[in-house]
This record gives structure tokens, C-alpha cells and sequence, in this order.
């Protein structure tokens, strides 16, 4: 979009080498190192693009990947946690929906709409953050003048009693002080005070009746008339905590030069969003399912130029689309990639396989990632005063029973360990604090076997529980 080099803020994560976001994914991700490597030498090349001199830079096109696999074996995980070491702005969304009755004629560029304002969102909170302190400050002040009020009525009839006047000067600043201390020692926090508000915070929305697609075009008519009506001010009853809030938020929103946020988003969409588009294969293959769902090949078709690069205009303004990556995900269990259209496939050049998970693999899942689940389920019952341990042997069961239930069932990859350890944890997240005696509790293998070989073993039940 333009020639000049990224603001600092813009180039930081994205620095991350092929190998070091290998690394990063391998925090979240077990296994899956054809997907990873692919996600990461796209991310890297869009890096790289923005170092190339402008004029072939514009020609360098993205590697937009396909993820093929089964279900639950991380296609998703890894774009999400790709997003978030980046800082990208992230969406995901299932191609398939554009194919449902409900959504005939929703267009595919509100993706991208959908991408900007997620985009906008995120830069203002990162400004939001940065200006916080501030805010914080100025709000504290704005409270102080509510409470000690500065006295007016002297300070216009100085000449009368200017020594008392200063005096009370002095007095005032005293009392506020000593009122700041209250403040922040939370002393204050339920005292009523009020407030001006502007009134539009609260007014009735204006209804607009006309074609829906305003509002999916982006055009606001609150946002645009809103400015034109002069701004009422209204007076409301609120604590000293909630006023807090609310004036800290008034304050930012003056601290923060909300044209240069959106301008910001803008070049951060374009030059490092990512769109997650998942069930890809849902749209793969020329013929259209009998019955009202718009056809398979026409949905291809309207994400064409959107993948291809075109501009689409939000309320934030246009977002040309070409430096987009776009990753796609599928089971492709009944269609295959080269199904989809050709000018389809020619935008998706990268193909990466991810394979089923197997009991090892299931073992580290449990283990291993920063969020791994038994992490999160300890963490949880921790809070009750208890402290569970899984012993080597009671996880190496959990796995063995996922993937035999996987086997035996329906494959559903790492999402069986979620079943399973809350059947498996059931009476413990139950019973605590209550009815829990042990401070300490062992989860070994007998243990696991006794809460879940009977359901394991019969498929009907392991069918509805596990
Ligand atoms: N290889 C893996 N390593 C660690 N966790 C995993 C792995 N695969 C899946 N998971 C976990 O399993 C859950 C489901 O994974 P994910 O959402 O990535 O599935 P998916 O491949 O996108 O499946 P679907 O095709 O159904 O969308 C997530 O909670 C994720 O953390
Ligand atoms: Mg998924």
C-alpha cells in the first residue's frame, strides 16, 4: 500500500526466524513438522516480502497453504497459535457456511471486514494499553474534582479576602490530598457520585430500515451522523468504582489518535492478516448439493478474487487483500484439493499432510504444551486445596484408552483426551471442596482403569461418554 518502512511497532514478532517459530509452535503443537515448517516459512516470507525493494515487493505473492488431515489433529491449533506469536490480526471461518440457506448472498468479503475490525480492535487495546496509566491518572483527578469541587464562588471575588482566599486555597489542596490517599487506598470505591455522561453512550440505536447490506457494507449512519448532533451531556448516579472505569475510558479515547490507530490496523491487515478458512473440502467439487444451498463452485468462485487479491471496502476504509495469507484446512476425506477449482488450487500452491496422532503422540499432548490438559486440570483443582498427580503410568493409560477408543468409536483425534478426562475427573471436580477428604490425590494407572475400563470396554456407553 505504501513505500514507507514499517512503523517499529509493526516489524516486532514478525522477526521470528522458520526455526524459531518452529520452535515457538512446538510449545503448543506436538508433532505435525511438515505443517509447522510449511506455516513457517510463509509467515518468514511475508517478512522477508516487506524487505524487498517496492516494485518487485508487489509482485511477491503469499504462500497460501492447505492443511489436509483428520479431525483434531491441530490444523487449527497451529494457525491459531501461528497468529498469535506474530500478532497477526486472525479469523477463522468455515467455508462451508457461505454454501447455507441462511447465508445466500452473504458475501465473502465481510471475511475481511471481519479481519479489519478484529484488526482495529486490537491495535486500539494495544494503544488502550500504552496510554492506560495516564488515563488512569487523569481519571483520579476528574474524581477529585467531583468530590472536593474547586471553589468557584472565592476564587471570582479575590480582591475582597485575597489572604483567606489563599488560605483556602491551601485548605482545598489539603483536603484533596488527603482525599487522594482515601482514593487510592479504596476507601471511596462505594461512594455515590455523579457524573456527566455524554448521552449518546446510552441513547436508543437509530434504527435504519433499508437494505441490509448497509450495515454489511460497513456503512455506520450512527458513526457518520453521530458527529453532526450535538453531543448531550447527561447526568447519572454512579459509584466511585464504576466512574473509575468510565472516565478512564474517556480519558484514553482523547489520548489515543483514533485516525492514526485505524490507519495502523489497515497496513497491519493488509500486510500480516491471516484468514483461517476451514472446511475447505466442504466446498470442493463442481456439482451443487441438491436442494436451496448455493452451489459449492459458486462459493469458490466468490473467494477467487478475495484470495486472489481485490480491494474490499470496510468503514475503516479499503483493504486491498492481496498480502493476505490465507490458510485453508480440510478432512478431504471425500473430495480431494485438485476437486476445487483451478484458479482455486493455483492460489493454494502449498499442500501439507498432518497425520493422526498416536498413543505417544497423546502421551506428550497431555503432557508436554504450556496448555497442556493436565496442567490446566491440577491448576483447577488446586484452587480447592488439593493437589492431584498424575503418576507415568495413570497418563500412559489415558493415552492408551484415547486411542483405542479413537480406534474403536470414531476418530476424533486429540479432542478425545477433553472426554476423557472429565469422565475421568468427574468425582474429584465434583466432590472437592466438600466431600473431599485426601489433600493429595495419586492418579495412577489402577485409578484410571477403575473410572474408565468398564465404559472403554462397551462401545454404546463409550459412544455417549467418552
Ligand atoms: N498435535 C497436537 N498437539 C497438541 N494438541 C493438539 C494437537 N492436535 C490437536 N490438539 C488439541 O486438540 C484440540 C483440537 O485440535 P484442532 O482444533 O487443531 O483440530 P483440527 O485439526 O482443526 O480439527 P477439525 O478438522 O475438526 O477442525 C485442540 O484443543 C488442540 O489443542
Ligand atoms: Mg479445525
Amino acid at each position: 500500500m505504501n513505500d514507507k518502512p514499517q512503523p517499529a511497532s509493526e516489524q516486532r514478532a514478525r522477526e521470528l526466524t522458520p526455526r524459531e517459530i518452529v520452535r515457538e509452535l512446538d510449545k503448543y503443537i506436538i508433532g505435525q513438522q511438515n505443517a509447522k515448517k510449511s506455516v513457517a516459512i510463509a509467515l518468514r516470507n511475508r517478512w522477508r516480502r516487506l524487505q524487498v525493494r517496492s516494485g518487485l515487493r508487489e509482485e511477491i505473492m503469499p504462500n497460501n497453504i492447505i492443511l489436509i488431515g483428520p479431525t483434531g489433529v491441530g490444523k487449527t491449533e497451529i494457525a491459531r497459535r501461528l497468529a498469535k506469536l506474530s500478532d497477526a490480526p486472525f479469523i477463522k471461518v468455515e467455508a462451508s457456511k457461505f454454501t447455507e440457506v441462511g447465508y445466500v448472498g452473504r458475501d465473502v468479503e465481510s471475511i475481511i471486514r471481519d479481519l479489519t475490525e478484529y484488526a482495529v480492535n486490537m491495535v486500539k487495546a494495544e494503544k488502550r494499553a500504552e496510554v492506560n496509566d495516564k488515563a488512569k491518572e487523569m481519571s483520579e483527578e476528574r474524581i477529585l474534582d467531583i468530590l472536593i469541587p474547586p471553589s468557584r464562588k472565592r476564587h471570582a471575588v479575590p480582591a475582597e479576602a485575597p489572604l483567606v482566599n489563599a488560605d483556602e486555597q491551601e485548605d482545598n489542596k489539603a483536603t484533596r490530598e488527603k482525599f487522594r490517599q482515601k482514593l487510592r487506598d479504596g476507601k471511596l470505591e462505594d461512594k455515590i457520585i455523579e457524573l456527566d455522561v455524554s448521552a449518546s453512550n446510552d441513547a436508543p440505536l437509530m434504527q435504519v430500515i433499508g437494505p441490509m447490506n448497509l450495515e454489511e457494507m460497513g456503512v455506520n449512519l450512527q458513526e457518520m451522523f453521530g458527529g453532526l448532533m450535538p453531543k448531550k451531556m447527561k447526568k447519572r448516579k454512579v459509584s466511585v468504582a464504576e466512574a473509575r472505569v468510565i472516565l478512564a475510558n474517556e480519558e484514553a479515547k482523547k489520548l489515543i489518535d483514533q485516525d492514526a490507530a485505524i490507519k495502523q490496523a489497515l497496513l497491519r491487515v493488509e500486510n500480516s492478516g491471516i484468514v483461517f478458512l476451514d472446511e475447505i473440502d466442504k466446498i470442493a467439487g463442481s456439482k451443487s448439493t441438491s436442494g436451496p444451498d448455493v452451489s459449492r463452485e459458486g462459493v469458490q468462485r466468490d473467494l477467487l478474487p478475495v484470495v486472489e487479491g481485490s480491494n474490499v471496502m470496510t468503514k475503516y476504509g479499503m483493504v486491498r487483500t492481496d498480502h493476505i495469507l490465507f490458510i485453508a484446512s480440510g478432512a478431504f476425506h471425500m473430495s480431494k484439493p485438485s476437486d476445487l477449482i483451478p484458479e482455486l488450487q493455483g492460489r493454494f500452491p502449498i499442500r501439507v499432510e498432518l497425520s493422526s496422532l498416536t498413543e505417544d503422540d497423546f502421551v506428550k499432548i497431555l503432557t508436554i504444551p504450556q496448555n497442556a490438559l493436565i496442567k490446566q486440570y491440577a491448576a483447577l483443582i488446586e484452587t480447592e486445596g488439593v493437589e492431584v498427580e498424575f503418576s507415568d503410568d495413570g497418563i500412559r493409560e489415558i493415552a492408551r484408552i484415547a486411542s483405542e477408543v479413537n480406534e474403536n468409536v470414531e476418530n476424533i483425534g486429540a479432542r478425545r483426551l477433553h472426554t476423557i478426562m472429565t469422565s475421568l475427573l468427574d468425582d474429584i471436580l465434583f466432590d472437592a471442596p466438600d466431600d473431599l477428604r485426601e489433600k493429595k490425590i495419586l492418579i495412577n494407572r489402577e485409578l484410571v482403569q477403575s473410572k474408565l475400563m468398564s465404559i472403554a470396554k462397551n462401545r454404546d456407553l463409550s459412544r455417549y461418554i467418552l
